[in-house]
């Protein structure tokens, strides 16, 4: 898709959107269309009820008196309501609307609206994201499913700055459609070595240091707990680390990490899952998706601060030499673990990616995210995703920029009562609850014990958002790279001073 920012006219031919506030006034370019037409647009809005309302679409087909072939009025809402999540949706909305007339090429009118450049900027933003397609494995298709629109054409009277907006939009764009393209991948092309490679390929490019380590360094380090989780499969584990140094190339601080859970495919190992619907969980990898794709925004815009990204890379299979449920590990912290449940995975390779964090990089902050556990879909749907913290300041700041992109938190309880079920009478610790209820909570008790004193921590648990089976404003049906937004949103709120 092409988006490019013109001043304020329209094209005599083709495709043309007017977005129209709750006023339900035109400008005065809409204004000439609408007189050149004999009055059909505030006809049609009329006989349509239209109220502006955001989203809300009217459509006319070759409007007699132009030349057009189509043409759209949207609402773009109230001026005072418009967030710019707002614009980003009503932008989706009118790419799909567009797409589902066959047009080609459209130019879309915004006049008589506040901020015009940040609705613009926002309005191709949305629509560019809904744009995401994966058509790699394609070898045929029929052309009259695919989305004909190319490009898009925005008038106003704030183009130049629109244009400035909208350059970084698409930076953060790159990292939502990495983040994608990363949990699309069947899990037979992208295990944890070429996803590893992947990841430094794409990070590398955009100015992100990328080490990667494999099963001897792991095993060197002691990370007995990841490594437990992968010894079933013929595919090695891998971490990855990713560097960005936005704020200062010479300061070894970064202040904030984040870590994902990248299980490339969870078979839940030798506590089988059933096999209904098991192939979702290819999308087990969400965590790390949204890590990856967050360091690629952050590197595209050239975020002014030092983040770190570390994910967890394994493939959780039963085999001849997989783990057994009742198997004793010793984790990089040296606590010991023993494994109840060989498909409670996600948890065992966090540890081990958050104390390597916490170890290497001293972070005063860790966000990690995870498709942890399938009780939180249970709790929450797929509306929001769960956060569990152990510091107010934190959990609110991530709640607050999940709001402003649409990437919405509910916050959970942790407590020692929770964290007492995980007691084992062998080791350490056991990798599930012994009582019932509380799964969730549970799970992040289990990550709890791998961060150290003074450490903010919060943990997502992305497991009901990380996968759309309904197509949304914004993302088409599939992977949603559920993070990616959120974590640069958070980094630019609180971390770019
Ligand atoms: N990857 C799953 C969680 C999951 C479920 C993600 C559904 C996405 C959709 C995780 O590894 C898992 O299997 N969790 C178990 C934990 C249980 C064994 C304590 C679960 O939720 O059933
Ligand atoms: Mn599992
Ligand atoms: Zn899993």
């Amino acid at each position: 898709m092409k988006f490019s920012f013109v001043g304020a006219a329209l094209p005599k031919t083709g495709a043309v959107v007017i977005g129209v506030n709750d006023s339900v006034k035109l400008g005065p370019v809409a204004t000439k269309l609408d007189k050149a037409s004999g009055g059909q647009l505030t006809k049609a809005m009329k006989l349509a009820k239209f109220k502006g309302e955001k989203g809300d679409i009217v459509s006319l087909i070759a409007p007699a008196g132009t030349n057009l072939e189509l043409l759209l009025i949207c609402g773009l809402g109230k001026d005072a309501d418009r967030t710019d999540l707002v614009s980003q949706n009503v932008g989706g909305k009118v790419l799909a609307q567009l797409n589902k007339h066959k047009a080609k090429k459209a130019s879309m009118l915004i006049e008589k609206v506040k901020k015009d450049d940040v609705v613009a900027a926002n309005i191709a933003y949305g629509a560019l994201l809904r744009s995401y397609r994966f058509d790699k494995y394609r070898t045929t298709q029929k052309s009259d499913s695919k989305p004909t629109l190319k490009e898009l054409s925005i008038s106003l009277s704030g183009q130049t700055n629109a244009k400035k907006l909208f350059a970084k939009l698409e930076k953060i764009a790159d990292g939502v459609f990495l983040g994608r393209d990363v949990v699309t991948e069947p899990p037979n092309k992208l295990y944890p070595e070429t996803y590893a490679n992947t990841i430094k390929k794409e990070l590398t490019k955009l100015g992100v240091v990328v080490k990667i380590l494999d099963v001897k360094q792991m095993t060197n380090l002691g990370m007995g707990s990841l490594l437990g989780v992968g010894q079933g499969s013929i595919r090695d584990s891998r971490l990855v680390v990713m560097e960005w140094k936005g704020k200062s190339k010479a300061s070894k601080e970064f202040p904030v990490a984040f870590v994902g859970k990248g299980v490339t495919f969870d078979t839940g190992g030798i506590s089988l899952k059933p096999a209904g619907g098991m192939e979702e969980m290819k999308y087990d990898m969400g965590g790390s998706a949204a890590v990856v794709g967050a360091m690629a925004a952050l590197a595209g815009r050239k975020a002014k601060a030092n983040v770190v990204g570390i994910v967890g890379l394994v493939e959780n299979m039963p085999g001849h030499n997989a783990q057994r449920p009742s198997d004793v590990v010793t984790s990089m912290s040296g606590q010991t673990i023993e494994v109840l449940n060989t498909d409670a995975e996600g948890r065992l390779v966090l540890a081990d990616a958050l104390w390597y964090a916490q170890e290497n990089y001293k972070p005063k902050k860790v966000v990690d995210l995870a498709t942890l556990t399938g009780a939180i879909t249970i709790a929450l749907g797929k509306e929001y995703a769960g956060i569990f913290s152990n510091d107010d300041k934190l959990s609110d700041n991530l709640v607050k920029a999940g709001q402003e992109t649409g990437e919405r938190l509910w916050r959970f309880p942790l407590g020692k009562e929770y964290d007492k079920m995980l007691d084992s009478p062998i080791a350490d610790m056991q990798n599930i609850s012994a009582g019932r209820g509380a799964g969730s909570i549970t799970a992040a008790q289990f990550l709890q014990r791998f961060i150290k004193k003074g450490v903010a921590w919060a943990h997502l648990d992305i497991a009901g958002v990380a996968w759309t089976k309904e197509v949304q404003d914004i993302c088409p049906k599939g992977a949603t790279a559920y993070g990616v937004r959120l974590l640069d949103n958070l980094i630019a709120n609180d971390f770019e001073k």
